[in-house]
């Protein structure tokens, strides 16, 4: 199962030589010589996968998804298809390979992203999709189905070269079927999810860059993604940087619904993940590990409880322990629960580790018997909660239930 999982996104590529965007060969119109010159300068001396997985890990993160090919074309890996590729730069080695190797001995999860749109290929052009250069060569016609074999020896090399793939994240949806995609990498990597960017409907969702969901908990496997900062996905040299509020709400959210989610850094030319970007991750992990797992691997909390005060929370179960989600804080020390399954044995804040006061109280302004109302007195008093101590991230408690 795909379900609640933290990984790291990776957006790495020559672009990041531009301290703009992994677009900026379309947006700012760079000729593409110049563009594909850039080759020849990428030689990222401090790049250490050892330092990008560990970092991952100490957040508590289980994968990492890897830029293989951007929509400029250029590939991350010794690919035999095409020479526009890391083994023809001054660094000259497999990029992907050194990173699937250090992934599989601190035993972090593969994923591979690979973009549909490729602004290098002669037949990558697609008038179907978006984000699309001008065709590369304006005297034939898009051949979208030559594009295809390409990609499919280029799904060969990249599902048979670098060990287990986690999942497929492909990028831009073409807006073509094509079956035979998928089903080769699902024959190359068995057991794999695929997002349905690609060429059929694949297995998982992708909502991006969003904050705002409707329903309590998906109903179909989910992988969000956001970036630590607002601006790109690949280095930018003056990234506006997202609050760790923002980041720990949002994984909150989507994570206790039931979705993964994938939190990118951009790695500079050097190899090295900019110093901010590591502060982010370290934060973030802080808040995350201090969770206890309790956001991975979760059920739907079948019993309806009622809470009063605050609206913004989600709550699920695991082992038997229910936990509430407010993800954007509380309103006071305390909360009140009507309606529940049995009695508590242990209310814990998740935040802290430790044990939160509670009582049985009935409610205080008095109904007549007979009233509707005053059949539902009875609430679990939770109080002293230091929710002022934790305004960056969300409040999270775990109740354990007597047996
Ligand atoms: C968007 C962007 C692309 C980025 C992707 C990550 O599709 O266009 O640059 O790689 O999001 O999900």
């Amino acid at each position: 199962m795909l379900n609640n999982k933290l990984g790291m996104f990776i957006h790495w590529g020559i672009y990041s030589l531009l301290e703009k965007h992994e677009q900026t060969l379309m947006w700012d119109e760079v000729p593409h010589a110049e563009y594909e010159a850039l080759m020849h300068k990428f030689n990222p001396k401090k790049y250490s996968p050892k330092k990008w997985v560990r970092l991952a890990k100490e957040a508590g993160m289980k994968y990492i998804c890897f830029t293989t090919k951007h929509h400029d074309g250029f590939c991350m890996w010794d690919t035999k298809q095409s020479d526009y590729n890391v083994m023809n730069t001054p660094y000259g080695k497999d990029v992907l390979k050194e990173l699937a190797e250090e992934c599989e001995k601190q035993g972090m999860l593969l994923s591979l992203y690979y973009s549909n749109p490729d602004w290098h290929h002669e037949f990558g052009y697609n008038p179907k999709s978006s984000h699309q250069e001008a065709a590369k060569n304006q005297d034939k016609e898009p051949n979208n189905e030559a594009y295809r074999e390409y990609i499919k020896e280029q799904i060969k090399e990249l599902c048979t070269n670098y060990g287990k793939i986690y999942t497929w994240f492909w990028d831009i949806p073409p807006k073509v079927e094509d079956r035979s995609i998928n089903e080769l990498i699902r024959e190359l990597q068995p057991g794999i999810f695929i997002n349905d960017r690609g060429y059929d409907e694949g297995d998982f969702s992708t909502p991006e860059r969003q904050s705002h969901y409707e329903q309590a908990r998906f109903d179909k496997m989910t992988e969000a993604c956001d970036s630590v900062g607002n601006q790109a996905w690949g280095y930018r040299k003056d990234e506006d940087y997202h609050t760790i509020r923002y980041l720990t709400q949002t994984i909150d959210r989507v994570m206790a619904m039931g979705g993964s989610y994938l939190l990118n850094v951009g790695p500079m030319p050097t190899g090295e993940i900019p110093a901010k970007a590591v502060d982010r991750i370290k934060k973030v992990g802080d808040w995350y590990n201090r969770m206890e797992g309790c956001l991975e691997n979760h059920e739907e909390e079948p019993h309806k409880f009622g809470i009063t005060d605050i609206s913004d929370v989600v709550i699920n179960k695991k082992d038997g322990k229910t936990y509430m989600h407010f993800f954007h804080g509380l309103t006071s020390s305390s909360i009140q629960i009507y309606n529940w399954p049995a009695n508590p044995e242990r209310i814990r804040l998740m935040n802290s580790g430790k044990d939160l006061p509670f009582k049985f109280e009935l409610l205080e302004r008095n109904y007549p018997a007979d009233n509707e109302k005053g059949k539902d007195r009875l609430y679990i008093h939770v109080q002293e909660i230091p929710a002022d101590e934790y305004v960056s991230e969300p409040i999270v408690i775990e109740i354990t239930w007597e047996d």
